[in-house]
């Protein structure tokens, strides 16, 4: 069985890559939602119709198991997908757990009571939709007291990695780093909570300063899924190619995607 990997765009094939180098045999259908992209400026109905939308495309496609890689999905329309829409006999994760379990070093699942944590002044870099659904604060609340989280809505840079131009996605991601630190001068570490920003980690951690630790989920939702399909080996699949589906226009997505990450990937219609 394939495991689905959604994003609105692009920056789910970071994700992508890391879960495929984590887990080589797996097979995957990736679904890009191009044609709406982004969804860090769209209101939360609307993200969670288009969410749902796709991820009904990636359980007819054979994925029992979808990932929301987008964060503003995971934002924004995971818990109510959750409460109400996902039918017993499949499973929609977010990308949000694996992230603060790392913050709060916490092992997978450790559903214990909030603690102290190390980490006090931690700043979060995601899109506007991600930063008003204070989707982040809430689940960091579960798990930690005492943290201190200052965000910054990045407007612009999923818009300028989607068209390419990573020198005016290099330039808004300085600027929005400068606004945070007028907000919160010394962060301990740095949450990229966006998909599309591990494209521009060196980016985020030379205008932070070395000091600070940014966190990036790709690696972590790999292991975390490896954990999960260790757990549930039913949901595994292997043997197939994995899929590449786009609502956009499947030869550019195409061409930015191979250049994203520089091995051939072919996209068909969705
Ligand atoms: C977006 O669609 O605006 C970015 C994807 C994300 O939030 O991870």
């Amino acid at each position: 069985m394939a495991v689905g990997i959604f994003d609105s765009g692009l920056g789910g094939l970071t994700v992508l890559d890391a879960v495929t180098k984590r887990l080589p045999e797996q097979s995957f259908v990736y679904f890009g939602d191009n044609a709406h992209a982004p969804y860090g400026v769209r209101d939360a109905d609307d993200v969670y119709g288009l969410t749902t939308k796709a991820v009904s495309r990636m359980w007819d496609a054979g994925c029992d198991l979808v990932i929301l890689a987008c964060n503003t999905a995971s934002a924004a329309a995971l818990r109510r997908m959750q409460e109400s829409w996902i039918p017993a006999d499949k499973r929609v994760l977010g990308v949000f757990v694996p992230l603060i379990e790392a913050l709060t070093e916490r092992s997978w699942g450790d559903n214990s009571p909030p603690r102290e944590v190390e980490v006090k002044h931690v700043a979060l870099f995601a899109t506007p939709a991600t930063v008003a659904s204070r989707a982040f604060q809430r689940e960091l609340a579960f798990r930690a007291i005492g943290v201190d989280v200052e965000a910054q809505a990045c407007g612009g840079v999923v818009d300028a990695i989607e068209d390419g131009d990573l020198i005016l996605a290099e330039a808004l991601v300085r600027s929005h780093v400068d606004a945070l630190k007028r907000k919160m001068p010394n962060p301990q570490a740095a949450i990229l909570g966006c998909t599309h920003y591990p494209l521009m980690h060196e980016t985020f951690q030379d205008a932070l300063g070395a000091d600070v630790k940014v966190f990036s989920q790709a690696n972590l939702v790999a292991e975390s899924l490896a954990d999960y399909l260790q757990r549930h080996p039913k949901m595994t699949g292997t043997g197939a190619d994995s899929l590449f589906l786009t609502t956009g226009d499947p030869r550019r997505v195409s061409d930015r995607a191979t250049q994203f990450l520089r091995r051939r990937i072919t996209f068909e219609a969705a």
